[in-house]
């Protein structure tokens, strides 16, 4: 068995989430759009899942949630609803946030709208009051993750999002990492707009959600049904959904106690790499960010090779980098921090979770080191 430090990139579903799929599948076929018993009866599943999903964020409306294929399709169907004909013909965004925000951006780009790309600081957060300058009266949206993929630092979302109300610019939020890992409240937080995604938080894969406060207006980007008060239009994926109110419902169940264990582990990991190999940094707010990330580049050993040596002695951990046609692109993220390109490539993510132990986290920091410590006898 590895030992998983890779929970950014995906979780592995609950056992109580593959009982809930599999019972959805079997029982909750029906068509929830249809009048009879069976339909009904699928209708009722997606709504208590709905309901647990707006449990999560605190959110009062559970009408307010409407179901998606997931992270990617939630942000891109806040963004590119948020700009129809009528609206603003500009956007603001942070040069750190993920490829499903920064790439739907280049689509709208070449639309003809404007987006201003805002920088963040060294530890990857962005200031609200360059949300406040970038802001003009064309802007229509503004979209700022609340806890970044790549190194957890968490962004000032209620500031950002009292400059957007008093402007009265719509604010949209990715949650997907923050969800399960954070307490996520969207009155607290002062959003319009917020993407979730099972598979970040044990549910399954190929389902999440966009949270969308009453009176806030969507395009729809898909033409078709009415599924979703017909924001997302397409049969609801039943089965989805119930695992992710499942996810949900557990994730708010766990958090205190998961967050707690997580963040102590986490810190003992960087504890000990620190101590053992001389010139490791950890990049991004390990004081204020998720609780599950450490991202550490080791000076002098390529990301991707150590990843594979780390593979070989059965630890997964991510890298933040995307390796394309054998070329190491460094991360956007880190470089946007200030990080220089060959230390964004020796960067490796560890991500942890619920069920991390102890001793698995003193075999890793043992291999990193012994690993680390060979190459740069190497080099
Ligand atoms: C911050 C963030 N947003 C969006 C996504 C995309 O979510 P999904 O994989 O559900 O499409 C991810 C996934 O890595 C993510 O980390």
């Amino acid at each position: 068995m590895s030992i998983y430090l890779d929970h950014n990139a995906t979780t592995a579903p609950d056992r109580e989430v593959v009982a809930a799929v599999a019972w959805a599948m079997a029982q909750a076929w029906g068509n929830p759009s249809t009048l009879y018993r069976d339909g009904r009866e699928a209708r009722a599943t997606l709504d208590a899942a709905r309901a647990r999903v707006a449990s999560l964020i605190g959110a009062s409306d559970p009408s307010e949630v409407v179901f998606t294929s997931g992270g990617t399709e939630s942000d891109h169907l806040a963004l590119t609803g948020s700009l129809g004909p009528g609206r603003g013909d500009h956007l603001i965004t942070a040069m750190a946030e993920h490829k499903a925000v920064l790439r739907t951006c280049a689509q709208l780009e070449q639309r003809g709208l404007r987006v201003t790309y805002l920088p963040v600081d060294g530890l990857g957060r962005v200031d609200p009051d360059a949300v406040r300058r970038a802001i003009t009266p064309r802007t229509a949206l503004c979209s700022v993750m609340l806890a970044n993929n790549e190194v957890g630092t968490v962004n000032p979302l209620p500031e950002i999002a009292s400059i957007c109300r008093e402007r009265r610019v719509t604010l949209h939020c990715d949650a997907v990492q923050a969800l399960g890992r954070l307490p996520v409240d969207v009155a607290a937080l002062g959003v319009d707009l917020l993407s979730l995604s099972g598979h970040k938080l044990h549910g399954p894969r190929g389902v999440g959600a966009l949270w969308m406060r009453r009176g806030t207006v969507l395009q729809s980007v898909l033409a078709g049904g009415s599924q979703e008060r017909g924001v997302r239009p397409g049969s609801e994926n039943v089965p989805g959904a119930h695992g992710l109110g499942v996810a949900a419902e557990l994730a708010r169940q766990r958090l205190a106690e998961t967050t707690a264990r997580v963040r102590s582990l986490r810190d003992r990991l960087w504890d000990q790499l620190r101590a053992a190999v001389p010139g490791a940094r950890a990049h991004g707010d390990l004081e204020r960010g998720l609780c599950n990330v450490l991202n550490v580049s080791f000076p002098g050993r390529e990301a991707e090779e150590l990843v594979l040596s780390l593979d070989e002695e059965g630890i997964e951990v991510g890298t933040g980098s995307a390796c394309t046609t054998g070329q190491t692109t460094p991360s956007h993220v880190l470089l946007a921090m200030g990080v220089s390109p060959d230390e964004a490539r020796c960067s490796i993510r560890f991500s942890l979770g619920q069920g991390n132990s102890p001793s698995e986290i003193d075999e890793v920091a043992a291999v990193v080191s012994r690993l680390v410590g060979r190459s740069a006898c190497r080099s």
